[in-house]
């Protein structure tokens, strides 16, 4: 008896701030889409010494009429798709933004004069994610690179706080990237037979120890993304001094 009114109570807490996840995660990508737009339509650069922001890789610089286009737009719309196409995110928007769905298994609220019908109509723009994955998967290889080449700066061998910085980016978007549901789905999808086809087999169980942990994957990378990029900011406003460590 006193176990079950534990359990209702229990219960009745989960009910109460069953909120508190869904308006958090909204909260954080609200903040991350007004810090990328700003880093992409106001800023004009993302290097700094040996550094380039993950917004800037790879460089573009196209110049219209005279005028320099901010260079991220050229790169950064394939992150920004993936990132709000993804179907981590897709469930916290539809959960924490609308409450449409709710959550999977939970009723519709009956007040509410549309039913979830999936992703249809305007929401079929989430099928744009596979193609931007392919693209992220080109800007991984450019990504890495960066990393690589910030260790040699000047014809010397160079190492600094923002080395450590890139690097740890680049780990947390390779995981998230490469743990991708789509991904998931071409290693693993549309086969019955996995003993038929080995190389596959294990390319979706890798791909799997990964996407277990999407979502925190997502948080994490989209964490390390804006501490880069801020880093990197924040030294060429000055706001950090040059020094050795850096
Ligand atoms: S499902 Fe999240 S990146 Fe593809």
């Amino acid at each position: 008896m006193a176990a079950t009114a534990t359990a209702a109570r229990v219960e009745a807490r989960g009910r109460r701030l069953a909120w508190v996840e869904p308006t958090l995660e909204m909260a954080v990508l609200g903040a991350f889409t007004i810090y990328a737009t700003w880093v992409v339509v106001l800023n004009t650069t993302g290097r700094y010494g040996p550094y380039l922001s993950p917004f800037y890789s790879p460089p573009v610089e196209i110049r219209l009429a005279g005028f320099l286009v901010p260079p991220a737009i050229w790169v950064a719309w394939a992150p920004l798709v993936l990132r709000f196409t993804c179907y981590h995110y897709r469930k916290a928007y539809f959960r924490g933004m609308f409450g449409h769905p709710r959550a999977c298994a939970v009723a519709e609220h009956e007040r509410r004069p549309s039913r979830y019908r999936g992703e249809t109509g305007l929401w079929a723009v989430n099928n744009l994610h596979r193609y931007a994955f392919y693209a992220i998967v080109v800007q991984m290889v450019f990504l890495w690179y960066d990393v690589a080449a910030q260790f040699v700066y000047q014809g010397a061998f160079h190492l600094g706080l923002g080395s450590l910085i890139m690097v740890v980016n680049v780990i947390c978007l390779s995981a998230y990237t490469f743990g991708c549901h789509a991904l998931r789905h071409l290693a693993g999808g549309g086969g019955d037979c996995f003993s038929c086809h080995r190389v596959r087999h294990a390319l979706w169980r890798g791909v799997t120890v990964l996407n277990v942990r999407h979502g925190r994957w997502a948080w994490a990378s989209l964490a390390t993304v804006v501490a880069t990029d801020l880093y990197i900011r924040l030294l060429i406003f000055g706001v950090i001094p040059p020094a050795w460590w850096v």
